[in-house]
């Protein structure tokens, strides 16, 4: 009976305190000196801090669809849209909708070789990976617009959530500052506005913390000082979109979308001048008209994003389990305690 509540206790002090304790260890990973400002923050770089938001001033320049629509934009003055994550299974579909467009594409990959023949189409693929900041210099040059729907892999290392989508977007958001782009469409999740729902538990718990740094890459993005629109898909699968996409903010809902629905809201945020500045989730909705979503970005609203994603296992988790170990072991007890006076 001892060895039961010893393997209770032991169990649940495994697999709580490395998740509460993460962020303490996190920082100091970082030597980061400002110790008087909490941990989460501290992973937030100086820079991003309220008082320095307005550390570029861009000017806005949109793409309108009158100019598409006239054909008014002559080789010179159409803007240039840059691609990355264009190998990936959203990117394809970011590509094909810019193609009918009649824009100028670079699309990037860490292989364009395979991305080429993979993908086909007349398209100008550049190496870029984010990881590394001088491959951006180039990738990134006279853009005007990023669209990125880059992911990273389960785990540590070059191609873990933290290196890709947190120092990685870091790394973009710096080198686009510097080539001057005026707006950055990127590719989130449903989960990095501070839900608590269970997939966002389980990939943080198992899958390195993934949603907290696409949350805390999204918070640079929004710090930047560069016009931005965040689109956070539900659970994605692979067919083109042909469905009705339900709009909202405060990362409150949960849902799936196919991957081609995603590559449509984040092509028309090229275009709307609506989606500046906004961050929202996106799910199918096949109760609603397919195409009524494009009158949904005009009712978000800016700063609206939820929290940031903290990483840890949240109170309502690690509470009941407390509960329910505290009830297992009275109910230990009591049988005890009945045997003995039987
Ligand atoms: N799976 C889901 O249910 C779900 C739900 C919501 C959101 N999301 C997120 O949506 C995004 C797109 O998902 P997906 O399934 O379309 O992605 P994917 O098919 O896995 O493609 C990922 C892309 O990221 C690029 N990439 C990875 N590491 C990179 C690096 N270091 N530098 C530059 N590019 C890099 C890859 O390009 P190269 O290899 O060619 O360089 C690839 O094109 C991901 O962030 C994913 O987490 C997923």
């Amino acid at each position: 009976m001892q060895f039961t509540k010893l393997f209770i206790l032991t169990f649940f002090v495994v697999f709580t305190a490395k998740p509460l304790l993460a962020h303490q260890s996190e920082c100091q990973e970082q030597l980061n000196s400002n110790f008087n400002r909490p941990c989460l923050e501290r992973l937030i770089p100086r820079s991003l801090d309220p008082l320095n938001r307005n550390m570029m001033q861009p000017s806005v320049v949109k793409v309108s669809n009158q100019y598409s629509v006239s054909g008014s934009l002559t080789e010179d003055n159409q803007p240039l849209i840059v691609v990355i994550g264009a190998s990936g299974r959203t990117g394809r579909f970011v590509l094909e909708s810019l193609a009918k467009r009649d824009l100028r594409i670079r699309a990037l990959s860490r292989n364009i070789a395979k991305a080429s023949a993979d993908i086909g189409g007349n398209y100008e693929w550049v190496y870029a990976d984010v990881t590394q900041p001088e491959t951006l210099v180039m990738a990134l040059q006279d853009s005007d617009i990023i669209i990125s729907t880059i992911g990273a892999k389960p785990g540590k290392g070059p191609d873990g959530p933290e290196s890709v989508v947190y120092k990685g977007v870091i790394n973009l958001v710096d080198e686009a500052k510097r080539a001057g782009t005026r707006h950055i469409i990127y590719m989130s999740s449903i989960g990095a506005g501070g839900a608590e729902n269970f997939s966002t538990v389980f990939l943080n718990l198992f899958m390195n913390k993934t949603l907290k740094w696409k949350s805390l890459g999204e918070e640079y993005i929004r710090n930047s000082g560069i016009d931005f629109t965040i689109v956070r898909p539900g659970g994605l699968y692979g067919d083109p979109g042909t469905q009705g996409i339900k709009f909202d903010q405060g990362d409150k809902i949960i849902g799936s979308i196919p991957r081609g629905d995603v590559a449509s809201v984040l092509v028309e945020s090229v275009y709307n001048p609506d989606a500046i500045n906004k961050t929202f989730e996106v799910i199918n909705d096949e109760s609603l008209p397919v195409d009524a979503w494009k009158d949904e970005f005009k009712n978000l609203k800016t700063g609206e994003y939820g929290k940031i994603q903290s990483g840890r296992l949240p109170f309502s988790y690690w509470g009941s389990m407390l509960i329910l170990v505290l009830l297992i072991v009275l109910l230990i007890r009591r049988r005890r305690r009945r045997k003995r006076a039987a």
